[in-house]
């Protein structure tokens, strides 16, 4: 299981520390909610913070663009350090043309899919994907209630992917707590977002180990 904590829920004031903190935790992943207040209600941050966050840490930066068009900004995520960069199926009229443009920049290339949006809208893309998202909850602030159903569009998602023959990794995003975890793994999920029951709970190394030991 690789454990993604979401940036929303840290300390904006001391990005060094925190991201230092994470590595120190012996973290790999950390996941970036880049959101533009109109396809969600909420604005983050763009490209030039990933830039400066990048001079500061090798994580893996797990780059989750709730943008509209995000084609339009592809190739500026990669040069500011994405390491994977996952759009939303439903901001994207040609899906398959930005996943490929994705690919083409180096980064890896995932789509995210709103809890209401059907598996079907990927089915197609499977083998081209380094990963899928499930949202489970509907996407634009962190501290939200899981959606029940998602765990059983996880499982759809694994039988999916298994029968493409392909290593797509499944990434649930969204009020993941160390009661839930377990049940989503166990359904097939890769990486684990969490925001607020993460950095809500340092030290980070042991919180970290929490998750780490309750999904064995
Ligand atoms: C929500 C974001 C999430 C969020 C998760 O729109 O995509 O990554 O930060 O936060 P928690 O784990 O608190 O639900
Ligand atoms: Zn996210």
């Amino acid at each position: 299981m690789i454990l993604s904590p979401s940036m929303l829920s840290s300390d904006f004031t001391n990005m060094e520390s925190e991201l230092k903190a994470l590595k120190d935790a012996g973290l790999k992943w950390v996941h970036l909610d880049i959101m533009d207040g109109c396809f969600v209600p909420n604005i983050t941050f763009g490209p030039p913070i990933i830039k400066a966050m990048r001079k500061k840490s090798d994580l893996f930066f797990d780059c989750h663009l709730m943008i509209e068009d995000p084609g339009r900004y592809v190739q500026n995520f990669a040069d500011a350090g994405a390491d994977l960069i996952c759009v939303h199926a439903e901001t994207c009229d040609h899906l398959e043309r930005v996943c490929a443009q994705i690919a083409e920049t180096g980064a890896k290339p995932a789509v995210a899919l709103n809890p209401h949006t059907p598996l079907e809208t990927i089915k197609y893309l499977i083998p081209q994907l380094y990963m899928v998202l499930i949202m489970s909850v509907n996407p634009g602030f962190g501290g939200q209630k899981f959606i029940p159903f998602c765990k059983d569009k996880v499982r759809e998602l694994r039988g999916m992917i298994d029968e493409a023959g392909a290593e797509t990794l499944i990434q649930i995003d969204g009020g993941v707590t160390l009661e839930n975890a377990r049940k989503l793994t166990e359904a097939g999920v890769d990486v684990l977002v969490s925001g607020s029951a993460f950095f809500g709970y340092p030290p980070y190394g042991e919180r970290h180990q929490a998750f780490q030991d309750i999904c064995k």
